[in-house]
């Protein structure tokens, strides 16, 4: 190579070049007129994966259009690995016949990283949208939730109000009057007071606070009202409305404990109506559910905090069963022959009205208790 510096002429020098090109660190083909490799240089044998003999004098094969730069795919021989190749040309003489030269250039890894990075920007852009519109996903998510649970709420309003509510409205018109007769009709007889038939009024009257009980419930769960706060003491309350469903089920002998000693002096803000009803449907169902002289019913009340009173009342009942006690306050759920699944439903909503709470535990052949917390106040 001493030659170039000292000596340099126009035209290369055969020699010259052929030095360069085996040093080359790209592979470098020289190609005659006919297209048959006339020198490779060792890039060339490993770029693909040949011995000189199986290339010099054989044909280069690969399209060249004599100028630009091209990218070909071609497949090694020694590894049968695919890999890009950018593909220059260039046009010399040499002793008046034209060659090309061609050098190549694997660019596999380059494209490899280039496809790397591009995938790379495709995800940190993915990742920017998403960080951006995630408030916005967000909000709407909460927004179509809302919706959604506000058309759920009038749903079931509208179904209560068409398939009870004319049910309730009907059986109210129609045996409303009738029941009030009727108990007219017993009054009278026992202020009569000759041979008074005790036993038969006794079941008229229970028959119809029966009746009555249905249609209360009938009416509430088809338009339950928004309660009416206002102070009451609650211990009476209670108190009163054990009595009368006691008084309801004379016939059964069921010794009833109370204790609500804790409740002395306690007012709470709350409906009168609406809680007796509540205390009157878990004790219905206590009663129902106690053996004739064996019953025992407990009720015992007291603060559950500085905020909350407690109820519990227990029975000493066959208790509920597994799946069961699930749908106890499911509308409609009843496994009486002439119930009508709605008193617990509507006790239920009562509570959740009065921000309050119920709960029920239950265990087979002991009996039942269930829990109502409700607070002092409303908010
Ligand atoms: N104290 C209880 N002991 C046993 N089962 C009960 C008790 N309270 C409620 N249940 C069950 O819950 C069901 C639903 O009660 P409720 O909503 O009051 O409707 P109904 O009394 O008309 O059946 C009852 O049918 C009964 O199976
Ligand atoms: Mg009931």
């Amino acid at each position: 190579m001493g030659k170039i510096g000292n000596d340099v002429k126009s035209s290369t020098d055969a020699a010259d070049y052929r030095e360069i090109v085996l040093g080359l660190r790209d592979a470098v083909f020289v190609i005659d007129g006919n297209g048959i490799i006339r020198l490779a240089n060792p890039a060339a044998y490993q770029l693909f994966g040949l011995l000189s003999e199986e290339l010099i004098g054989k044909p280069f094969g690969l399209p060249f259009s004599g100028k630009e730069t091209t990218r070909v795919s071609i497949r090694r021989r020694g590894d049968g690995r695919t890999i890009q190749v950018e593909m220059k040309v260039a046009v010399i003489e040499e002793q008046g016949e034209k060659k090309y030269i061609t050098s190549l250039r694997d660019i596999s890894s380059i494209l490899e990283t280039e496809e790397l990075r591009s995938q790379a920007r495709v995800q940190e852009k993915v990742k920017e949208i998403l960080t951006r519109d995630k408030d916005d996903f967000e909000r709407q998510v909460r927004e179509r939730t809302g919706q959604l649970i506000k058309s759920q709420e009038q749903l079931e309003k509208a179904s209560r109000l068409s398939s009870v509510g004319v049910l309730a409205a009907t059986i109210a018109h129609e045996l409303r009057n009738p029941l009030a007769a009727i108990k007219m009709a017993a009054y009278s007889i026992k202020q009569k007071k000759d041979q008074p038939p005790d036993k038969q009024l006794e079941t008229i009257n229970k028959k119809i606070e029966e009746s009555d009980e249905i249609i209360s419930n009938l009416l509430s769960y088809s338009r339950l009202k928004q309660p009416h706060f206002e102070p009451l003491d609650i211990g009476p309350l209670i108190e009163e409305t054990a009595e009368l469903t006691a008084s309801r089920f004379s016939q059964k002998q069921v010794r009833v404990k109370k204790d609500l000693r804790e409740l002395n002096e306690i007012r709470i803000v709350a409906d009168g109506l609406q809680l007796k009803q509540v205390f009157s449907n878990i004790l219905n169902n206590a009663f129902d559910a106690v053996k004739d002289k064996a019953g025992e019913i407990d009720i015992i009340a007291g603060r559950q905090d500085n905020d909350r009173i407690e109820i519990l009342i227990s029975d000493n009942g066959p208790g509920i069963d597994q799946d069961a006690l699930a749908r106890v306050f499911e509308p409609f759920f009843t496994t009486k022959s002439k119930g009508t699944g709605l008193g617990l439903s509507v006790t239920r909503d009562i509570i959740t009205m009065h921000q309050g709470e119920i709960g029920v535990t239950s265990e087979k052949d002991k009996g039942t208790r269930f829990i109502v917390r409700l607070p002092l106040k409303q908010q």
